[in-house]
């Protein structure tokens, strides 16, 4: 029997993607990251529906034209279902309900969360998918989460922020100091350039495996207040006060991990999401198979930020299981693992 062959569609945020799977295997993975959202410093929801659906049809064209298949080839369509932007989502899961029946395949809803964390399952040479159980720290624009994942459908939330996520805190802090929205890839390279010990900000001290970022952000607003007098001072400083708020992010990051390993004994730890990107986060967290002992897996740049590939991976391990999604579901926003 031929290796099914799964349509992808992510729009939960202001990313429209889709992608083809078959088996395993990527044949395309389109992305449309919509500019728009620059302007105003953050994505505006209403602004974010509406250029999804300019460019679901265009994208999802493209895709299947990369993969060199027709849509006959397609054996079910995966679409995110949430957590994310409702008006986002429901433009993504009202195309893959239309698209399953306007051919007559199923349909397979996927979390976006577990999307992040199972683009290490994607098929690629020389990398190696991580073996159950294993631990995820899932870092996003939306989202930080410490997972433990016991198999391929079943997680434990250890952890997640009670207040702003991993790359708010980039995105935010990043406006405070005049860069564009998202500021986390720019903070990254001019961090290169910068020393992180030269301004200290202080790490939330919070009990257990949650996280806190919030506070971070408003001592860097606070220290950048204070030096207001120098109207220079966020230039002549960028490239310290970048790799000095990395350093802070990062360390606040990792101290969980390590809590988190410690915890559950479990050595086998991945990394997620659009902040896994981060080149010293990258470093910092292989780091750890030497200081703790751990075996790590760091995802392909391609698969870290929101991308249509990982839904496609979700979409094609519950096609292997016939978990099928019923033509009436409706988009979630607060969608749990
Ligand atoms: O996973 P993602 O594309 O979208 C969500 O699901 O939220 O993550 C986007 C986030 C943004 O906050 C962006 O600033 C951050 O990932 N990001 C980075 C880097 N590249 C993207 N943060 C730090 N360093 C990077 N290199
Ligand atoms: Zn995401």
């Amino acid at each position: 029997m031929k290796t099914p062959i799964i349509l992808g569609i992510e729009s939960s945020c202001d990313d429209t993607s889709a992608a083809i799977i078959q088996g395993r295997k990527i044949l395309s993975n389109v992305v449309s990251t919509q500019k728009v959202h620059q302007n105003y410093g953050g994505v505006v929801p209403e602004l974010a529906s509406r250029a999804h659906l300019q460019n679901i049809v265009p994208v999802i064209d493209q895709a299947i034209q990369l993969a060199n298949i027709t849509k006959k080839d397609i054996n079910a369509i995966a679409f995110t279902r949430g957590p994310g932007l409702l008006g986002s989502l429901l433009v993504g899961t009202s195309f893959a309900k239309s698209l399953a029946m306007a051919l007559n395949i199923p349909l397979l809803e996927v979390n976006h969360m577990q999307g992040h964390i199972f683009a290490h399952f994607i098929e690629e040479d020389n990398l190696e998918s991580p073996s159950f159980p294993f631990l995820c720290l899932t870092v996003s624009g939306g989202h930080t989460q410490i997972v433990k994942v016991n198999d391929y459908f079943s997680f434990e939330v250890l952890g997640e922020t009670l207040d702003d996520a991993a790359g708010e805190a980039f995105d935010k802090i990043g406006k405070l100091m005049g860069l564009n929205y998202p500021a986390g890839a720019m903070i990254d390279q001019l961090a290169q350039l910068g020393d992180p010990e030269k301004f200290k900000f202080p790490i939330p001290k919070l009990e257990g495996l949650n996280f806190s970022f919030s506070g971070i952000k408003t001592s860097v607003m606070y220290f950048l207040q204070k030096n207001q007098n120098n109207p220079s001072f966020i230039s002549e400083n960028l490239k310290d006060l970048c790799a000095s708020v990395q350093n802070t992010i990062i360390k606040a990051l990792l101290v969980k991990v390590e809590k988190a390993v410690e915890r559950t004994g479990i050595k086998n730890i991945a990394i997620a999401g659009g902040v896994s990107a981060n080149s010293e986060l990258r470093k910092k967290f292989k780091d750890l198979e030497i200081t703790h002992n751990c075996k790590t897996y760091i995802p392909i740049i391609e698969y870290t930020s929101d991308n249509a590939a990982m839904i496609a991976i979700v979409g094609s391990l519950k096609y292997e299981r016939s978990l099928f999604t019923d033509l009436n579901v409706s988009a979630s926003a607060r969608y749990h693992l």
